[in-house]
């Protein structure tokens, strides 16, 4: 018997597991998508916060080229900690350093039925749209389940599209539990509120669609971004009417120009010939280069001493690597699983 080890809530906290596949370097849409958000969870002090890179899970439509595995992980590891991710609170660690994560994912396969995870609807979508079937593409979710519940976390902040693989997570924990007993708490979603940030082009900001802007993009590329960026088509002239709601410059400002006049919308919308598109980007990439100049900053210091980085991600790991090796303790245990008696 783990005496030591309290199932039901060994600590007062509630524990949060959040993820990410290493992207690279992070965007605004990624900032105000999740680590906004994350950074302001941490700083509640209301949770137990851990951070996991997920290395694996990008494998599953990135095996073919993985060169760029490594460089992407200590890119965003810099950005999270740059914007505020503080890695003595929050616990940032690479998920294929704990190899518990694996272990667990393995004995879950074990136990859940295959068409629950036919059915997950990013499978199908991506088999379609990515034209690839692979037993890890498959297992997306499960390893997902995992790594959540190998922390036994209470809360998962996603967005909304993320909510099916929640939802899987917690039928299995339910599933496991009928079959070998109580082991963890069934995790709920956060929902994140936020806004989908469109690109330079107005479409929805992504790195495949080459619209987005950079957390780390300096004076210069933002210069050539913003001022290059879609406004409003139907804004010729400075009085032409604009459409602001839709403008991506001005959605910009309103989040990162503290001085954006109150009455610009107004004035855009009714052609008012003292405002126009130009002066406006000016205005934003101003904003902007102000904004995220302390970002910069860090981040540039963060990236030249890889050391001092990897040091963060291993003291991260090491508190990962104790609570999920707690985890599977009960969980060997539960499933009577070999255990040498000496
Ligand atoms: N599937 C998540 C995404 O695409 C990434 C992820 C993997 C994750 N494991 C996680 C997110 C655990 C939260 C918790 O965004
Ligand atoms: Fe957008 Fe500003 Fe141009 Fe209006 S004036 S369309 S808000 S960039």
């Amino acid at each position: 018997m783990e005496a030591e080890i309290n199932m039901s809530e060994p600590k007062s906290k509630q524990v949060l597991l959040s993820g990410m596949q290493p992207s690279g370097a992070l965007h605004l849409g990624n900032y105000e998508g999740a680590l906004r958000n994350w950074v302001d969870l941490q700083n509640t002090g209301k949770y137990e916060m851990f951070n996991c890179i997920v290395d694996w899970h990008a494998l599953t439509s990135g095996f073919e080229k993985t060169e760029m595995l490594v460089p992407r992980i200590y890119e965003m590891a810099a950005d999270y900690i740059a914007a505020g991710l503080d890695p003595e609170k929050t616990a940032i660690f690479v998920q294929s350093q704990i190899k518990e994560h694996a272990e667990l994912h393995l004995l879950l396969s074990m136990v859940i039925p295959i068409p629950w995870l036919e059915r997950v609807p990013s499978y199908k979508e991506k088999v379609e749209s990515l034209g690839l079937d692979s037993y890890g593409f498959l297992g997306y979710p499960l390893l997902q389940t995992a790594d959540i519940i190998i922390y036994r976390a209470n809360v998962v902040p996603v967005g909304k599209d993320q909510l099916p693989h929640i939802e899987l997570a917690r039928e299995v924990v339910r599933r496991f539990h009928y079959l070998y007993g109580e082991v963890f708490p069934e995790p709920k979603g956060l929902i994140t509120k936020f806004q989908v940030l469109p690109g330079t082009d107005g479409q929805k900001m992504s790195k495949t669609y080459g619209n987005f802007i950079a957390l780390g993009d300096g004076p210069d590329v933002l210069k050539r971004k913003i001022m290059s960026m879609f406004t409003d088509p139907a804004k010729i002239h400075k009085t032409d009417p604009g459409h602001p709601k839709d403008c991506p410059v001005n959605i910009y400002r309103t989040i990162y120009d503290a001085e954006l006049p109150a009455d610009l919308a107004e004035k855009c919308a009714a052609g008012d010939s003292s405002i126009g598109c130009v002066g406006c980007k000016k205005a934003l990439l101003r904003a902007i280069v102000d904004y995220f100049q302390d970002f910069r900053i860090r981040r540039e210091e963060l990236l030249s001493d890889k050391s001092q980085l990897e040091g963060y991600l291993e003291s991260g790991a090491d508190r990962a690597r104790e609570r999920a090796a707690e985890t599977m303790k009960l969980v060997r245990e539960a499933m009577h699983m070999y255990r040498p008696s000496m």
